[in-house]
């Protein structure tokens, strides 16, 4: 079971649209995808046509069990999406009080981590969307992960943004004492200001090999998609955000069978 977090401590970035496209590429492939929403507003639910108001069961209860001390049993608070193949633990409205109630509770860095372990073989792949902000959620999720994707707009405050991830990474990798394969993927890019070409090549120069080498464009068909409740592979294969998705899934696919440690990690 692989388990992918795709994070970046900023907002609107496309982290949400990137966790939900991977799944609909992976499970139009035949997999069985889980996806995490670790993120309080609950976009990833809410994506999936799930309201975080009315969801009784999800990644709280995970956090829940911890700090009772309870064994975790992570099947108990997942549920079936419209789309085949596809789970979802989702954010309900409590996950909002985990950062508040961590301060007084040590320990809740590995809660995801741990109950994953419990799934491993329901599933082919697990996908963790992350909250913006560096908290115990985050923590969480570049903790339970064995590679990270990165989504980053091309624009100059993206660049600061991604040293700070970067920043936070390495501190995780310190304490977890192991090295975690991360990939920049450049999303919402438009071709059309020259700002965007610059950045790119920023990019590349400060990043090398964990630059992904294609870009995920701006296409209206994924605010369709989301609406529809539909990752864009299904809801739309041949629009130009799909087709760019569905190039980035089979690197991050390719680069795994390859396991080139150069690459995966540094
Ligand atoms: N490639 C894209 N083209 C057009 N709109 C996009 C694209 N990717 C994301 N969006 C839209 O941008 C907004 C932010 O994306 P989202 O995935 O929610 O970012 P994050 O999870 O990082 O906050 C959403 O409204 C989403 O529909
Ligand atoms: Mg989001």
């Amino acid at each position: 079971m692989r388990i992918w977090a795709i994070s970046n401590q900023k907002g609107g970035v496309g982290k949400t649209t990137t966790v939900a496209s991977l799944a609909g590429g992976l499970t139009a492939q035949g997999e069985t995808v889980l996806v995490v929403d670790l993120d309080p507003h609950g976009s990833l639910t809410s994506y999936f046509g799930l309201a975080t108001e009315s969801v009784s069961h999800g990644v709280y209860d995970l956090f829940h069990d911890a700090m009772e001390r309870n064994q975790p049993d992570p099947l108990r608070h997942i549920q079936r999406t419209d789309v085949e193949g596809l789970d979802i633990l989702p954010a309900t409205m409590a996950l909002a009080t985990i950062e508040r109630q961590a301060a007084s509770f040590e320990g809740l860095g590995l809660v995801i981590r741990q109950a994953l372990r419990h799934l491993s073989g329901h599933y082919d792949t697990v996908l963790i969307d992350s909250p913006p902000m560096l908290g115990v959620l985050m923590i969480n999720a570049l903790a339970a992960c064995d590679r990270l994707i990165i989504p980053v707009m091309a624009d100059f405050l993206a660049l600061k943004g991604l040293e700070r991830m970067l920043r936070t990474l390495e501190m995780i990798r310190h304490s977890r004492g192991q090295s975690h394969p991360y990939l920049i993927v450049p999303t919402l890019y438009d071709r059309r200001p020259r700002v965007s070409r610059e950045i790119l090549e920023i990019l590349s120069q400060r990043y090398g090999d964990h630059l992904w080498s294609g870009v995920i464009p701006l296409d209206t068909k994924i605010r369709e998609a989301s609406q529809a409740h539909l990752p864009i592979a299904i809801y739309r294969p041949s629009s130009r955000a799909a087709m760019a998705y569905g190039t980035l899934l089979n690197f991050l696919l390719e680069q795994e069978a390859d396991k080139t440690p150069e690459v995966l990690s540094a």
